[in-house]
């Protein structure tokens, strides 16, 4: 298999050309995306394997269609404004007299691998921008809408489309879960109809996540693949829709559901980005493109992935200075690098009935305050970090009694509460700026180099008593929500963001422009783990992925095997080290110093899926480094059968003819690695192996 990265050195570039005035070309050698940008339609023309010359595809659009159909052609476009005189789902449709437009080419630009369409409707009312940027194999779309003279209503706000090319037969797989079973993989033929995964719960949500990966091959093997993202934090939609004449196209941004975006002139909103992604490869080659435009252009970069030391697990509200100083003593004797202090620490928090909102430290839980405890952490060699929540209040807390209109609430009706709290209405300013403030606080008073900001509920009671349309209150939730994490990132550049939702609630590309890590499951036992974190993975970058070693299935996981699972993403521990012997301490200590020698790899690296824990009894998380000189192996397997004690699992993507050597000594050529394999020992229960190879 030829790498994308390595068939770009050997010389293709990333380029946009412009092949006629209205048709370009963004590609890098491997991939073409050709569209057509005409004068009152932009269209995709094709997406997939390299081509040089459109012409015939162009052409290929023409027979096939009756005067009892629609054109062929006109189903796939990319960016559409309800016209009344097609059946696409619209990117954009207004209300009013607004609801039927036409779009208008008004020019366009190449600059720096982005193209910009610069379009306008509604009589020229609406100005439209769009961008394509191409990063190696992923390309960017964004779009911004500006009115110029009165305010424009949208119901639908779509950030557009993409088809697949012509006559594609693919198969879908996308995830789905909820609290505690996030992140499970499904995977569907695509079919005629429409097939939607979306949220509606005002925040990302466990439900279904906005990435799909397309393969055509249903193994997704050495096939083409294509994965598309959307970055987006609210409610989102992605239709994946196979019409009878062939087309497959894939929509995705704002829901419809309940919207409203209103651009009022003056302002330029900016709607959810989408990410394509596409290889010939197969899927591991598709989600390592994904991989490395997350690391490379998108999430803020950090020196490493601290090993994280995290309370919740051992303390939970429970927290004190005697307990977090107990658990911090251990947690530095592991070598863990920051020390977390969850829930708990604030107000009278000592349940999820109250305190949330009120964000000063609790002097009876922290009576020499919360700076005496950050010294502590700091002088046993960690650095310090701490959880919030600041888009929630519990109605028993100050916060609540002192503006009971900072929630979302319907004139009239109860508000619904869920885990005990409300959500606030961080679109309105003044709960916008309360949140700025305590956070600055927070920031600027301590030592801290390390916040995971929680959201532990879906919104409900979507009206405000700020809005004049409360279908307004969805997006303005995300937008203050990022505008929020933007400020703190600047004015705080050193300290590191995990976003966190109930778990895994809020992931996506849209937070992850802010966010280093995420929390993916509050379900930390090791074995469902190993599936959430192998679908996760074909999405999102791994060592953004958080997974805490605990006590959770503790009698039924060796120490080893928790370490084993959590080490092959981003390692924290969360189990209650404080009760750990003196041997179990020293053998976490042996896996954090391991941890800390490879995790480069993991960063850096490309990873490979090898079997699928969801039907194989056998299954790996490989790493290749970049330079082909290490081979991390982590390898899951369920308890033997038949008295076959020894499975072999055949690598992927060693590119030359050499030898590697295991830590034992062992050495294996790299043509045996890829066809026979690599011997991995099973037992009579669950067991779980580590392999670092080098190149000798
Ligand atoms: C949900 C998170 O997922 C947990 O890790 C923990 O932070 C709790 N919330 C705290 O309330």
């Amino acid at each position: 298999m030829l790498l994308i990265s390595k068939a770009l050195r050997y010389g293709y570039m990333t380029r946009i050309d412009c092949c006629s005035d209205n048709i370009f070309h963004l590609t890098n050698g491997v991939m073409s995306y050709y569209l057509m940008a005409d004068e009152d339609n932009i269209y995709s023309i094709y997406w997939g394997k390299y081509i040089s010359d459109i012409t015939s595809v162009v052409k290929s659009f023409e027979p096939e269609w009756s005067s009892f159909d629609y054109e062929e052609i006109s189903e796939r476009t990319e960016f559409d404004i309800f016209d009344g005189r097609r059946y696409t789902r619209p990117s954009i449709k207004g209300e009013g007299k607004y609801r039927i437009g036409k779009l208008k080419r008004v020019g366009y630009d190449i600059e720096n691998n982005t193209l910009t369409l610069r379009y306008s409707a509604y009589r020229d009312n609406l100005e439209i921008v769009l961008k394509y940027s191409i990063y190696d194999s992923v390309i960017k779309r964004d779009v911004s809408l500006a009115s110029k003279r009165d305010e424009i209503r949208l119901t639908n706000s779509l950030s557009g489309a993409v088809s697949l090319p012509r006559k594609t037969d693919g198969y879908l797989s996308y995830v789905n879960g909820r609290w505690l079973s996030e992140w499970q993989e499904n995977k569907t033929k695509i079919n005629i109809g429409t097939f939607i995964i979306e949220s509606r719960k005002g925040v990302t949500s466990a439900s279904s996540n906005p990435s799909v990966l397309i393969s055509e091959k249903e193994d997704g093997e050495e096939c083409d693949c294509w994965s598309i993202m959307l970055g987006y934090s609210g409610n989102w939609e992605l239709d994946v829709e196979k019409t009878t004449l062939g087309t497959t196209r894939i929509s995705a941004g704002i829901n419809s559901f309940d919207n409203l975006l209103s651009l009022r002139p003056g302002d330029v909103t900016s709607l959810p980005s989408i990410y394509l992604a596409y290889s010939p490869y197969g899927k591991d080659s598709v989600m390592q493109e994904m991989h490395n435009f997350q690391r490379k252009h998108l999430i803020p970069k950090r020196k490493m992935c601290r090993v994280l030391y995290n309370s919740w697990e051992a303390t939970g509200f429970d927290v004190n200075e005697e307990n977090q100083l107990e658990l911090a003593k251990k947690a530095a004797s592991i070598g863990t690098e920051l020390f977390v202090v969850d829930d708990g620490w604030f107000s009278n928090r000592d349940s999820d009935k109250s305190g949330l909102g009120d964000w000063f430290v609790s002097t009876r839980k922290f009576p020499k305050g919360l700076g005496h405890l950050i010294q502590e952490v700091k002088s046993l060699g960690m650095d310090f970090g701490i959880w919030v929540e600041p888009e929630s209040v519990n109605p028993d807390s100050i916060l609540y009694r002192t503006h009971p209109d900072w929630i979302y609430s319907i004139e009239g009706v109860e508000p619904r509460l869920a885990r005990n709290q409300y959500v606030l209405d961080i679109g309105k300013r003044e709960v916008k700026r309360y949140i700025l403030s305590f956070m600055r606080t927070l920031l600027s008073e301590n030592d801290i180099s390390f916040i995971k900001w929680d959201f532990n509920r879906a919104i409900t009671d979507p009206d405000s008593f700020a809005n004049t349309d409360s279908r307004e209150i969805w997006h303005k939730h995300v937008e203050s929500l990022y505008s929020i994490w933007k400020t703190l990132r600047e004015e705080f550049p050193h300290v590191e963001f995990e976003t966190c939702s109930g778990g895994g609630g809020r992931v996506d590309l849209g937070i992850m422009q802010y966010a280093n890590q995420f929390w993916l499951s509050d379900n930390t036992d090791p074995y469902s783990r190993i599936r959430m974190q192998y679908s996760a993975m074909q999405f999102y970058n791994p060592s953004s992925m958080m997974s805490w070693v605990t006590d959770a299935g503790k009698d039924l996981y060796s120490l080893d095997y928790r370490f084993i699972v959590s080490m092959c993403v981003g390692l924290g521990i969360g189990a209650n080290i404080s009760k750990y012997s003196d041997k179990e301490i020293a053998k976490a200590k042996e896996w954090v110093d391991i941890y800390k020698d490879i995790r480069d790899i993991i960063a850096e690296g490309k990873a490979y899926r090898i079997g699928n824990p969801y039907i194989d009894d056998v299954s790996a998380i490989e790493y290749v480094s970049n330079d082909n000189k290490d081979i991390l192996i982590f390898a899951f397997a369920d308890k033997y059968l038949y008295g076959n004690s020894i499975s072999y699992i055949k690598l992927k993507g060693i590119s030359n003819e050499s030898v590697y050597m295991g830590i034992d000594g062992k050495e294996y050529s790299s043509l045996n690695l890829m066809h026979i394999g690599i011997p991995i020992k099973r037992d009579s229960g669950l067991s779980s192996t580590f392999v670092h190879l080098k190149r000798q």
